[in-house]
């Protein structure tokens, strides 16, 4: 399995509005863990797992600090902790840190940064040192792939089998994620997670879009320009998980050091698709959902092969601009507060 990177140079950072737009969604729960969370002696640590190129993490960041700054009084010095995989375009982290407008590095004299590269499936920080966790969109990234799908690139399309597999792996990963951050957190720390979801009906609004992109490879395989074998490897190791999974670990006695506070599942705007039915641009939109795909899953399907990446975008671009209405649709997600007990 390649590394569940983002696509790097900044691309990334350029193409995942969809993201930073649907995350805001959880201001309010943000706002309740701010009020909520233990304010304790001496240095207070935030992280954000999973920051990828940093440019969603500014805004929430300078929340999360100006609340923290507000309850802790004037002069409290404050870490952020960005983490994401080694393989991550960190340079693109630092560079936004230094010169975004809106980076929270900005006018607060008492926040310093740092980075971990390594997978948050471990243990990043030492214990009882976490005040405060952040994460947004990337919980449902598996720490590996127990197979490759046969007939689909998207997980929810697996088959029976082929679902329990992955399934097995995702709930793994949420309870050692889980566990790792007990260990962490301060007693009375707080963790607010925004993760890809799936609703009642299973669906997490990215289905359609899946689709017609497992529709564009197969059609690239039977033309001779992409190999069977190639296709056959290609699965995004990202998974959406159901109510009932983002509870089980709570439910069962195995973190008993952490509470579930809140956990909301629901639609959340997709930023693209609002432009697109104010302005009715198609070919704006198509461009937009290609970014957002290339952004987030061009690693995963195409690793460094630029020419069958850039092919793959070409056909997929004209098949949304065809048909927008198709795979217009909202992106489902959970938020979640946590406690430390
Ligand atoms: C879609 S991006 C989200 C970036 C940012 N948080 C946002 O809201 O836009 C997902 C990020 O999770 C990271 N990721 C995936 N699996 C990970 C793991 N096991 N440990 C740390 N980071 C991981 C990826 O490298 C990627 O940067």
């Amino acid at each position: 399995m390649q590394a569940p990177v983002m696509e790097g140079h900044g691309y990334y950072n350029a193409h995942s509005e969809l993201q930073a737009r649907s995350a805001a969604e959880a201001d309010a729960v943000l706002e309740r863990a701010l009020a909520a969370v233990a304010i304790s002696p001496g240095l207070l640590t935030i992280a954000d797992f999973g920051c990828s190129q940093g440019r969603n993490s500014m805004r929430p960041l300078a929340l999360m600090l100006d609340r923290l700054a507000e309850r802790a009084g004037p002069g409290r010095d404050m870490m952020v902790v960005h983490t994401d995989l080694p393989q991550c375009d960190f340079t693109s982290l630092f560079v936004t840190l230094e010169t975004t407008p809106n980076s929270y590095r900005r006018g607060r004299d008492h926040v310093f940064a740092s980075v971990v590269g390594r997978t948050f499936y471990e243990q990043l920080l030492p214990a009882d040192s976490l005040t405060f966790g952040w994460s947004a969109f990337a919980l449902h990234w598996m720490s590996t792939l127990p197979l490759a799908l046969a007939v689909h690139i998207w997980p929810i399309f697996a088959t029976t089998d082929e679902a329990r597999a992955l399934a097995k792996v995702a709930a793994a990963d949420w309870k050692n994620f889980l566990a790792h951050r007990a260990r962490e957190l301060v007693p009375g720390g707080q963790l607010v997670l925004v993760v890809g979801a799936v609703d009642a009906d299973g669906a997490s609004g990215l289905e359609p879009m899946m689709d017609l992109a497992n529709g564009v490879l197969k059609a690239l395989v039977d033309e001779g320009k992409i190999a069977a074998d190639t296709y056959a490897a290609m699965t995004i190791p990202a998974r959406p998980r159901t109510r009932e999974e983002f509870r089980a670990p709570f439910q069962n006695g195995e973190l008993p050091d952490l509470a579930l506070e809140e956990l909301v599942i629901g639609e959340t705007p997709n930023a693209a698709m609002l432009r697109w039915q104010q302005t009715g641009a198609d070919a704006a939109f198509a461009a937009d959902i290609a970014g957002f795909f290339i952004a987030a899953f061009g690693p995963s399907l195409f690793g460094g092969d630029k020419p069958m990446r850039d092919l793959f975008v070409s056909r997929f671009t004209a098949a949304i601009e065809v048909a927008p209405a198709e795979i217009a649709r909202p992106l489902v997600t959970a938020t979640m507060r946590i406690a430390r007990r």
